[in-house]
């Protein structure tokens, strides 16, 4: 098929899994947490992910052989780590030590899952379109919302704004990459997994930060 109707096609899939929440906010958005403690425990989740987003745009950089990918990926990680910085701040500032989160199983296996992708197609659906897309998403309701406090819209208001700016990065890098059969079969897989397992973690999140559940 062709790789804008491909990338169409996944966006359509991705910007779906966004709405599904439109309802019933996650706790990762922090909507509904009512507590500090709450919204602490969300943001060293979230801390956890920006670790996570830069180790593996990192790690891929070995095996990303087109230059502009390599770039972007490189990039990316540096922009993680500020990120992760900012939150880490954040929690510190609140009491909290961001470095004591002991991550959810369910987040561990979606990041090892993500770690085993092979191909920048897949790489590329699988983490920044099916990922990071959905976190801007959230960011944006957060920011919306009068229930969630000033602190916390801080520092994700530069973060988002960061991210709206390469927000269209993934569907230009899949448009020319993603031009076979199977790259295009690879890319709908990963998408499919990361939705998936994303939505395990957010569930996994909702019982730890709201029900008090261990995960
Ligand atoms: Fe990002
Ligand atoms: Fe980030």
């Amino acid at each position: 098929m062709d790789s804008k109707a491909f990338v169409v096609e996944l966006t359509e899939q991705v910007g779906a899994f966004c709405r599904s929440f439109d309802s019933r906010p996650p706790a990762y958005s922090y909507i509904p947490c009512t507590t500090d403690d709450q919204r602490a425990m969300v943001m060293k989740s979230r801390f956890h992910n920006e670790l996570q987003a830069a180790d593996l745009y990192g790690a891929w950089l070995h095996s990303t052989p087109e230059l502009e990918v390599k770039g972007i990926m490189a990039h990316s990680a540096n922009e993680e780590v500020e990120h992760a910085e900012l939150l880490a701040e954040r929690i510190k500032g609140l009491g909290h030590d961001p470095f004591d989160y002991r991550p959810l199983p369910a987040q561990t296996g979606m990041f090892n899952a993500l770690a085993g992708l092979q191909g920048t197609c897949a790489r590329v659906a699988g983490f920044p379109l099916a990922g990071e897309t959905v976190a801007t998403y959230l960011i944006g309701k957060s920011l919306g919302s009068d229930s969630v406090p000033e602190w916390i819209k801080a520092p994700y208001r530069h973060i988002n704004e960061e991210e709206l700016q390469h927000g269209s990065i993934p569907q230009g890098v899949l448009e020319r990459y993603a031009v076979t059969d199977d790259l295009q079969d690879a890319a709908r897989r990963a998408v499919a997994m990361r939705l998936t397992l994303f939505k395990e973690y957010m569930e996994s999140l909702d019982r730890w930060v709201l029900e008090g559940k261990p995960w």
